[in-house]
């Protein structure tokens, strides 16, 4: 899977997926507008992305994409001139019922995982028009499938899962693709940041490995690929589509 010569912004370049998927794509020769807000991560994910290809260039734009998407495509096309691959990964979780979340908390999950995706695309998109280029929307499985305790979550999931086929649809007359990656359960930061300790996010992934038919949880070099491929030419008549990563956890049923 080739991506020479391309532009890509990757939000949430600064840990996890994100920053796993700015390496795969300079590896496959794309060259990376690297998004998020702490930047001695992305600094980290820079010195990654050099190492593993020297020869594509890694630009840090540290934005909160709740409030800097302008910023974003202003930044990228006076570095690159062009852009050709969004992939609107950052994301935030949080834990709670219809009991226990509120508003505020809905609100904060749909400003991040729905409302920047929407805005950021908005801008991005007349850039892909021109490219014939394409969007990968991280989602997760909790698009797809309901789960308890992660109201906000699995809604704006299922929001932007939505949204990734409306926007197929309107894009493919222009030429531009847009489809989203679903992981289940991947090794990340995303749980730290709403408080588990080491030992807490560890149990977390005990507890959920026999949810995946594979038995355990998934790495984030197992799902980097996946966007790689999508936003690849090889995709070439893929749009509109979830493209799960999630070890057979959507196919599980209890019995
Ligand atoms: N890990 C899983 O089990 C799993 C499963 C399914 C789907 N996903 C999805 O995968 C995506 C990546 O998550 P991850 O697991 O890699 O989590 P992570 O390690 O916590 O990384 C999240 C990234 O999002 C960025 N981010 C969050 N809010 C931001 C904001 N307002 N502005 C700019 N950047 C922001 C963070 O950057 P800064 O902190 O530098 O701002 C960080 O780089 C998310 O959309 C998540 O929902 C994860």
């Amino acid at each position: 899977m080739k991506l020479d010569g391309k532009v890509a912004i990757i939000t949430g370049a600064s840990s996890g997926i994100g920053a796993e998927t700015c390496k795969h794509f300079v590896i496959a020769g794309a060259h990376v507008a690297a998004v998020g807000r702490n930047l001695a991560n992305l600094k980290q994910t820079a010195e990654a992305c050099a190492k593993a290809n020297p020869s594509s260039k890694c630009l840090l734009i540290q934005a909160d994409i709740t409030k800097d998407t302008q910023k974003i495509v202003n930044e990228t096309i006076a570095e690159f001139g062009k852009i050709d691959i969004l992939v609107n990964n950052a994301g935030i979780t949080a834990n709670g019922s219809i009991l226990e979340a509120d508003l505020q908390q809905l609100d904060n999950i749909f400003d991040t995982n729905f409302r920047s995706v929407f805005q950021l695309t908005k801008l991005v998109v007349p850039h892909l028009i021109k490219s014939k280029g394409n969007v990968v929307n991280v989602s997760s499985v909790a698009g797809l499938r309901s789960f308890p305790n992660f109201l906000s979550y699995c809604i704006s999931k299922a929001a932007l899962d939505q949204f990734t086929k409306c926007v197929a649809l309107e894009m493919a007359p222009h030429g531009v693709r847009v489809n989203s990656v679903n992981p289940a359960m991947i090794v990340s930061n995303i749980y730290k940041k709403i408080g588990a300790t080491d030992e807490e996010y560890a149990k977390i992934l005990e507890r959920s490995a026999p949810s995946h038919a594979m038995g355990r949880v998934g790495e984030v070099h197992e799902v980097a690929p996946a966007i790689v491929f999508l936003a690849s030419d090889s995709a070439s008549f893929i749009t509109g589509t979830q493209f799960l990563v999630d070890g057979g956890k959507n196919c599980m049923c209890p019995r």
